[in-house]
C-alpha cells in the first residue's frame, strides 16, 4: 500500500512561500508513489493547551476541538511535513497550538508508556521553515521545537528544509532552488526503500541575498 504523507501548512497567508514549498514537497512525495495531502490549519478551531494534564492520567486531550481530527491524520501519516514561516524568530502562533496540544501523544509515551500506534510503523518528519529576513538564527528555535515535537509525536526527524530571505506572498516562485530542494526532500522522505537517516538533513537556502548572521 502507499505510503501516506501529510503536509501541515500553518501559515496564516493562502499561497504564501510555506504553501509553495509545502505543496512542492508534497508533489515530491507523489512522485515517489506516496498518497500525499495538503492540510491548512487556516479556519481551523484550536485552542491552546490550557494545562489541565488530564492527558497525563488519560494521554488523551479533553479540549473537544478541530485538533482531534488532525491529530487523528497525523497519527495515520507515515510521513509528515510541517510547514512554517518564521513569525519573530520562532514558528507562527498557528504552528504552536497543534506542537503544544501534541503534549497528550508526549503524556503517552513517556507518562503513560503506551504505544502511540496500534502497530508500530516506519514514521517520519521534515519541517519547512521560511522567513523574509536574511539571518539565519532564525532556523534555530524551529530546529529544537522540531527534535523534540518529531520525537514526542512518534516521527524520526527526516529532514529540514530552510529559506531565508522570502517575505513578499509568493515570492519563493523566483527562488527555483529553493522549490527544487522541497521537491528533492519530498521525493526522498516518502521513498520507502531509504532507511531513515540517524540526523536531519538540513538544506539552508538563501532565497534572495546570501545570509548573514
Ligand atoms: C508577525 C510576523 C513576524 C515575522 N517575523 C519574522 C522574523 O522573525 N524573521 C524573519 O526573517 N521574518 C519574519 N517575518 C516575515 C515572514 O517570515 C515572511 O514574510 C515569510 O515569507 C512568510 O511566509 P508566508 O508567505 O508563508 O506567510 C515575519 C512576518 C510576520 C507577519
Amino acid at each position: 500500500m502507499a505510503l501516506y504523507a501529510l503536509g501541515i501548512s500553518t501559515s496564516p497567508r493562502e499561497g504564501g512561500n510555506t504553501d509553495l514549498l509545502l505543496r512542492e514537497a508534497l508533489a515530491g512525495a507523489r512522485e515517489a508513489g506516496a498518497r500525499a495531502e495538503y492540510l491548512s490549519l487556516r479556519g481551523l478551531a484550536i485552542a491552546p493547551c490550557s494545562e489541565c494534564n488530564a492527558c497525563a492520567r488519560t494521554g488523551l486531550c479533553r479540549i473537544e476541538d478541530d485538533y482531534q481530527a488532525v491529530m487523528a491524520r497525523m497519527l495515520e501519516a507515515d510521513r509528515l511535513i510541517f510547514a512554517t514561516p518564521i513569525f519573530f524568530m520562532a514558528v507562527s502562533a498557528q504552528a504552536k497550538l497543534l506542537i503544544d496540544r501534541c503534549q497528550c501523544l508526549w503524556s503517552r509515551k513517556y507518562v503513560l508508556k503506551q504505544p502511540l500506534l496500534a502497530e508500530p510503523r516506519d514514521r517520519r518528519g521534515m519541517v519547512i521553515a521560511v522567513g523574509g529576513s536574511k539571518s539565519r538564527k532564525m532556523f534555530q528555535c524551529v530546529r529544537l521545537t522540531m527534535k523534540y515535537w518529531f520525537d514526542a509525536i512518534g516521527c524520526v526527524y527526516a529532514a529540514s528544509l530552510f529559506i531565508n530571505g522570502v517575505d513578499g506572498r509568493g515570492e519563493v516562485v523566483k527562488h527555483g532552488a529553493a522549490l527544487a530542494a522541497a521537491r528533492r526532500l519530498g521525493r526522498a522522505l516518502a521513498s520507502a526503500d531509504l532507511p531513515p537517516p540517524k540526523e536531519p538533513e538540513t538544506v539552508e537556502l538563501p532565497g534572495g541575498e546570501p545570509a548573514a548572521g
